[in-house]
């Protein structure tokens, strides 16, 4: 039974928030906390329900030896929030939307994924930009983003977790 759980969230949940699952999950399973992080993402919008994620951001993403090809998208619910300790938005977009559903007796945390970025280079941007619409060169930089942001954000997940997280790695 995982100790932790976290939800990714984008719009489509095609580009973004699965590229962020499988860095996130690439980096629990190199940390040897696969038993103890539960890692799974969503989207806020429903055109892709059930779809692979974009072959744009597979494409991207199998270059730096991630495998997204088994996921697939689906929609965030109320429930999420009783399931998830931490539900990362991608963009103000999809935080607001995650706000407008959130229960009042949600405890876990409800943030943005490049609060947690360490990479100066990016210390100014405060979301994972939409690579949708955008040309090819979108999708190197929202993995660039990801994998900072992600490896911060699991550092921050074991210095707040029980020690137990911790200690069994
Ligand atoms: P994502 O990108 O939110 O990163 O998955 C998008 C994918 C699809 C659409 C928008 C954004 N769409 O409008 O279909």
């Amino acid at each position: 039974m995982p100790k932790v759980s976290v939800l990714f969230v984008c719009l489509g949940n095609i580009c973004r928030s699965p590229t962020a699952h499988a860095v996130f999950q690439a980096l629990v399973d190199r940390h040897g906390l696969s038993s103890d992080i539960y890692v799974d993402g969503a989207g806020t919008g429903d055109w892709h329900l059930g779809h692979a994620p974009d072959s744009r951001s597979c494409a991207e993403a199998a270059k730096r030896g991630y495998d997204m090809s088994l996921l697939r998208s689906r929609l965030v619910t109320v429930e999420d929030f009783y399931q998830f300790d931490y539900v990362i938005a991608m963009d103000k977009s999809n935080l607001s939307n995650l706000q407008a559903i959130c229960p009042v007796d949600f405890s876990g945390q409800l943030r943005l994924l490049m609060d947690f970025s360490t990479d100066p280079l990016f210390s100014s941007i405060s979301e994972v930009p939409d690579p949708y619409y955008g040309g090819h060169d979108g999708f190197p930089l929202v993995l660039d983003m990801i994998e900072d942001a992600a490896t911060s954000f699991l550092r921050y997940v074991m210095a707040s977790e029980p020690m137990s997280l911790i200690q069994e790695q």
